[in-house]
């Protein structure tokens, strides 16, 4: 079938095609429909259904005789080590992690903690949460004590699942530490912690609250699965937003086995029991249901990869990795591209392995640039596809189906929308914008199953940041267009979001940060172009009157603050003192004139400028390290 006929066929009958892709799961109850429209524009799928995650990803594979089959390949050459762990073996780790939680008292409904690197255990971890019904939220490792401190106030978990360290090249990243530094912070206190010892690094438990990953597990009854309504919460996953307060993103437990599962053979071209790899991290959107969730929904074998695409050892690890495991399809962020042709641009690295097992390459994350995807297809020589998605979808929402048609690449695009999304641009006012013409990338309620159906504690918050704008569509904060044939085009954010190295982080929270430094009294964080990641961000700061202290010590005294409240992740190394900032004559802050100033882009002065002199000043001061040049 072609796409074009996928497509229609959803958009003819959505509740039929939901249906049909859901018979591919095993419920405990059929949901007798597909979409509940009850409270729109919030809206439900399958919730009168009974299911499982962990019995669909883990169970019943075991069931039907792919016990033997390698469920999880870790490959560490940060530890230089690899294991594999089967589908039976992962079934008993799992039963039994699930069984000792609920030994402590975690029961269905439950929120649990996840902070841990790219290991095994974070997705059993995962999965002893979704064997219970109890809902995890993983946290990134780059994050800072406060910010874990956050979501702990936020998600009020019962439990929190970490382990002892993390491997960064070059340094251990002490987990143990950040984890007892957040839970002092925070307000609301976990019953208990369990704790994954590495060998690099054995963290010292506190008695009574901290228990160790082995023998807390010792002697207790496996669990078995908790069946869970469809509309069941999954997983909590914080993401970021204008403000410093993170959106706790909710994934309902039907909707994301039937939409994942639906994704992995039609978007992703593989077959049960192939291998695939997502080169991200477990603390992503892109590592939940394309590290964890959707490969082993599907009968697959995932990659857990705990390292680098460049420096560990060198830029040939993904090829090594993609030799010796055989990948079908593998997945990662364009910057991750960058960085291996920066290092290799001629590919020599490529030549020395054999990649006969790979048949397409997906990107994702941020903006694809032409000139990493034509790299890409010269060294590779596979189809390269650009997709589009969000934390907030869960799954892909425009992408080149390899596993219904391969379309023809038009490079700059994520290709066309998915079923399930009918993607639009719109003007300011609402209304369609014609074809090539750049509009606010909105998609027609309701959103496929899979999707946010709310906020965590913030449902005011959610119809505000996705519905209110646009009433009848979801907002996707980002700007773009759609051209004849029906591609998308994604170009900018329409918020305070920026994307550094495919993370997407809040110049609003930096700012936030900046502005509790004693010395400063007003401040903006703009995100500036970079040939690595993509973005940076930098900070520019107007001083409190009199403050005649060094500039380079109070940017030093920034730096650190951001690294330390935020995490490394943030990437925050570059700001510059000025004296006033760019507004408008109502005082709003002229960031994206900014920008332009720091990419060296030609830009219009706006007619609202208060004072246009402040430009000269601004591209003064970003001259003096390196940017706004002439
Ligand atoms: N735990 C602790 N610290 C972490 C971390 C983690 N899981 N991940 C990153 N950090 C730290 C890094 O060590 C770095 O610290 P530093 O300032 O001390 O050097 C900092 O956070 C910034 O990290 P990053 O922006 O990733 O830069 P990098 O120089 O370490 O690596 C790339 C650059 C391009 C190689 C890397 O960003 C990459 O592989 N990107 C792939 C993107 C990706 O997987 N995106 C996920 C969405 S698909
Ligand atoms: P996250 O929620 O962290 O996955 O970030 C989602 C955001 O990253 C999107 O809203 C886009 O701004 C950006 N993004 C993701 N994939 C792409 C892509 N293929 N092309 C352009 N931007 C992308």
């Amino acid at each position: 079938m072609a796409y074009s006929d996928v497509y229609a066929g959803w958009k003819a009958d959505p509740e039929g095609f939901w249906m049909t892709q859901a018979e591919a799961i095993d419920w405990v109850k059929k949901p007798s429909r597909a979409l509940f429209a009850d409270n729109a524009p919030l809206y439900e799928w399958f919730k009168d259904g009974m299911v499982n995650t962990c019995w669909n990803a883990v169970d019943r594979h075991v069931l039907a005789g792919r016990g033997d089959q390698l469920a999880i390949i870790h490959d560490s050459p940060v530890t230089h080590s690899t294991r594999g762990i089967t589908y039976a073996e992962l079934q008993k780790r799992v039963a039994s992690l699930a069984g000792a939680l609920r030994a402590k008292g975690i029961e269905k409904g439950d929120r649990v903690i996840i902070y841990m690197p790219m290991v095994p255990e974070a997705l059993e971890a995962m999965l002893a949460c979704a064997r219970l019904g109890a809902i995890h939220s993983v946290v990134f490792g780059g994050f800072a004590a406060a910010e874990l401190a956050v979501r702990i106030d936020d998600a009020k978990p019962k439990a929190i699942i970490a382990a002892s360290c993390g491997i960064e090249p070059g340094r251990v990243v002490h987990y143990k530490p950040l984890l007892d530094g957040a839970i002092e912070m925070a307000t609301h206190k976990p019953d208990f912690t369990v704790i994954f010892q590495r060998e690099q690094e054995v963290a010292k438990l506190i008695e009574g609250r901290d228990f160790a990953w082995h023998t807390f597990q010792y002697g207790v009854e496996p669990a078995e699965c908790v069946p869970v309504e469809g509309d069941h919460p999954a997983y909590i996953l914080y993401t970021s937003g204008t403000t410093g307060q993170p959106k706790g993103v909710v994934r309902p437990t039907a909707g994301h086995l039937v939409a994942l599962h639906w994704t992995m053979k039609n978007i992703y071209g593989v077959e049960p029991g192939e291998v695939f790899w997502a080169a991200s991290d477990v603390g992503w959107v892109v590592g939940h249901s394309y590290i964890c969730y959707a490969p082993l929904i599907h009968g697959n074998t995932t990659i857990v990869f705990e390292g680098k695409p460049v420096g560990t050892p060198d830029a040939g690890t993904f090829w090594r990795v993609i030799q010796n495991h055989k990948v079908t399809s593998f997945f990662t962020a364009p910057t991750a591209f960058r960085a291996i042709k920066r290092e290799d641009p001629t590919g020599a690295l490529i030549g020395e392995y054999n990649l006969r097992s790979l048949k397409a390459l997906y990107l994702a994350g941020e903006r694809a640039d032409p000139d990493t995807i034509k790299w890409a297809q010269a060294m590779l020589n596979v189809p390269v596809i650009d997709h589009w998605w969000q934390t907030e979808t869960g799954w892909p929402m425009a992408a080149n189906p390899l596993g219904i048609e391969k379309l023809p690449v038009k490079i700059g695009s994520p290709s066309v929308a998915m079923p399930g999304y009918d993607i639009q641009a719109l003007d300011e006012g609402g209304h369609p914008q014609p074809a090539g013409q750049l509009g606010a990338i909105v998609v027609k309620l309701p959103l496929p199953p899979g999707t946010l159906p709310t906020l965590w504690n913030a449902p005011e918050r959610f119809q505000k940041s996705y519905l209110d704008h646009f009433p009848g569509y979801y907002e996707t904060g980002d700007a773009g267009y759609i051209d004849e044939d029906g591609y998308v085009y994604i170009m900018a954010r329409t918020d305070d979001v920026i994307n550094v190295a495919g993370h997407r982080l809040s110049t609003g929270a930096m700012e936030e940060i900046l502005a509790s430094h004693p010395d400063v009294a007003e401040c903006a964080v703009i995100g500036v172009a970079d040939e690595l990641k993509g973005q940076l961000p930098l900070g520019f700061l107007c001083l409190n009157k009199g403050c005649n202290r060094d500039h380079a010590e109070i940017v030093k005294e920034v730096v650190k603050l951001v690294r330390d409240k935020i995490g490394p992740v943030a990437a925050f190394k570059l700001a510059v003192v000025v004296n006033r900032l760019p507004k408008t004559r109502s005082g709003k802050i002229l960031r994206a004139t900014m920008v332009k100033i720091a990419d060296s882009q030609p830009f219009k002065t706006p007619a609202t400028i208060d004072d246009p002199a402040i430009l000269d000043e601004i591209r003064v001061a970003l001259q003096t390290i390196g940017f706004a040049k002439a």
